[in-house]
């Protein structure tokens, strides 16, 4: 089974980045030229998802529908909703249960990024070809910042601890997920926890233990930021422009993202770029279509 639909979290206050995040929400923050919100957006595009729906708090709502709009130019659909209060990222799919509509969903936290041939290979598979739900892994070395995986002696998940004091691995759960049609009835299930949210961690446990669980970890040699904090913004940026000139690799664009899936024509990917005409993120969208449309 194909899995259609992806949410984007894009919720909270983000207390920690105030005063940056005093007037505007953290997922418009830019990391190295685009606004935050382009690499998960990106991500769930090139993994096959072409329904969105993105959930914001309500004092943030207009400025992603001026960003993005309903996604017709980029060939995809975007769908919003608002989360009242942070209370948890499960509740993402309470909010968004008619959205789901019963069946397999993605959920990326808007302020993850990915890079790496593996992240993407892994998304597709479990997106194309949907078995059970899944979550996915990165060794990292603060693991007690994150729900962290306790595996058994032969590396299978026993259980999952959300930022536990003395992590028994340095396995942690990365913002992205495949969840089954269940999710919503789970989600609903879960209580607050102490502090005051439903936790991704206690609605990933029921999935384990009732063995529907998949864990998909993510190479060393793939890149994964969570852009919660100004150092990680900062870092980020400076990665990706690396890359981005180094490697000359495109890294979260998703009017390329469009056009390598095919979900806009080259014609419309020029109309798109005189959005830019001139500016560096105008030539940088010309030089991609130079380079592998156009010889
Ligand atoms: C949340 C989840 C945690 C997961 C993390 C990924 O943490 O609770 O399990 O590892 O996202 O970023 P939080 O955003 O609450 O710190």
């Amino acid at each position: 089974m194909k899995v259609k639909r992806g949410i984007i979290l894009a919720g909270g206050t983000a207390a920690r980045l105030k005063p940056i995040t005093s007037l505007i929400s953290k997922h418009l923050l830019p990391i190295y030229n685009k606004p935050m919100i382009y690499y998960p957006l990106s991500t769930l595009m090139l993994g096959g998802i072409r329904e969105y729906l993105i959930i914001t708090n309500p004092s943030y709502l207009k400025l992603y529908q001026d960003l993005l709009g309903y996604g017709d130019n980029l060939g995809i659909n975007i769908r919003y909703k608002v989360q009242k209060k942070p209370e948890g990222l499960p509740q993402a799919f309470i909010i968004g249960e008619k959205f789901i509509n019963n069946e397999p969903v993605c959920l990326n936290l808007g302020d993850h990024i990915f890079f790496g041939n593996d992240v993407n290979r892994l998304l597709k598979k479990n997106i194309n070809d949907f078995k059970k739900t899944t979550i996915f892994a990165y060794r990292y070395k603060k693991p007690n910042e994150y729900g962290v995986i306790n595996l058994d002696k032969k590396n299978r998940p026993i259980s999952i601890l959300e930022k536990p004091f003395k992590p028994k691995s340095n396995l942690v759960v990365c913002g992205l997920y495949i969840y089954d049609k269940n999710v919503v009835e789970l989600s609903k299930s879960l209580k607050f926890s102490k502090r005051g949210e439903l936790e991704i961690s206690d609605l990933n446990n029921l999935y384990l233990k009732n063995n529907t669980l998949n864990v998909e970890i993510i190479d060393k040699k793939n890149h994964w930021i969570d852009a919660g904090s100004p150092e990680k913004i900062f870092e980020a940026s400076k990665l990706i422009e690396s890359i981005e000139k180094r490697k000359k690799s495109y890294i979260g664009f998703p009017e390329i993202a469009a056009l390598k899936k095919r979900y806009i024509t080259i014609n419309d990917f020029t109309k798109l770029i005189r959005n830019y005409e001139g500016n560096h993120y105008g030539r940088i969208l010309n030089t991609f279509l130079s380079k592998n449309f156009i010889n």
